[in-house]
């Protein structure tokens, strides 16, 4: 039995998020996250009485919140046989997203999140206008939805022969599908951020092509996106929580292993609409 979503507010400002043990030491975190407006925290929450539409208003009375009670996690049978379109597909990431108890990275079942990319076929007219190309850049961030604020969609547009730099999730998942041509992922192990500069630790080669979904998070390591071909190459990006567009992420430089914070907040395009600002190359 399935729970409408939506009657619980989340909480991003009560305690800090649950950090991988390479961020043991608390040097690699970013400033933005010593100030507790900014944390990134968000395993609480808290039950609302308000409609669906409104979850982030939480009200002042407390005394009358409803009980907690643990809501089950889509079961892949529940996943549609078939998502017939891109928008589909977005409105089955935020049902999935939306049944979670909160935001934290535990909370999500990656498995289902994959299968609900795989089930899409990509048709370049139904996310077309969200793939906006600059070929001044190695590729453009366009974002697509944020998906109840549990996540971050992206259709990313890489130049021929260009890539990203190597880089870190911000402790968050990271669930990507090819909606056009080819990328390779290079995955490298995270770097000892004590151990004296070296060349990063390549873990292995990977390429996808149309429609072919892979996920990555820091439990796995760090990873290069590249396209390799002579032709535009897009993929479809889901980052939740979002925690790299709010706080930024870590890149590392291949021959030194040397890790550098980088902002992600600047998209290049939001909802097929050009931004103001330039976004990070990461
Ligand atoms: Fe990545």
């Amino acid at each position: 039995m399935l729970t409408a979503p939506g009657i619980y507010a989340t909480s991003l400002h009560s305690s800090p998020a649950p950090l991988p043990d390479k961020y043991a030491n608390g040097s690699m975190r970013p400033s933005t996250q010593s100030s507790s407006s900014a944390s990134p925290a968000s395993t609480s929450q808290t039950p609302i009485q308000t409609s669906p539409t409104t979850p982030s208003t939480a009200p002042e009375n407390t005394s009358q919140l409803l009980p907690l009670t643990p809501r089950p996690l889509p079961k892949v049978s529940d996943i549609p046989a078939q998502i017939p379109d891109f928008d589909a597909l977005v409105a089955e990431l935020r049902r999935q997203l939306g049944f979670t108890s909160g935001i934290d990275s535990a909370d999500v079942d990656v498995e289902n999140l994959k299968e609900a990319m795989r089930r899409y076929i990509s048709s370049r007219k139904e996310w077309g206008k969200f793939a906006l190309e600059d070929p001044s850049r190695n590729y453009t961030r366009n974002g697509v939805d944020t998906l109840n604020e549990k996540a971050n969609l992206l259709v990313l547009v890489w130049n021929p022969g260009k890539g990203s730099l190597i880089h870190d999730h911000s402790n968050a998942h990271c669930v990507m599908k090819i909606l056009e041509g080819e990328l390779v992922e290079t995955q490298y192990k995270f770097p000892d951020p004590n151990a004296p500069p070296r060349p990063m630790d390549k873990q292995k080669v990977t390429e996808y092509g149309k429609d072919e979904v892979t996920y990555i998070s820091d439990e796995i390591g760090l990873h290069r996106m590249s396209n390799e071909t002579d032709k535009i190459a897009i993929s479809l990006h889901l980052y939740t929580p979002p925690w790299a567009a709010k706080y930024g992420c870590y890149s590392f430089n291949e021959k030194t292993s040397k890790q550098i914070w980088t902002d992600l907040s600047n998209l290049y395009s939001d909802k097929g609409v050009l931004c103001g600002k330039m976004s990070s190359h990461v």
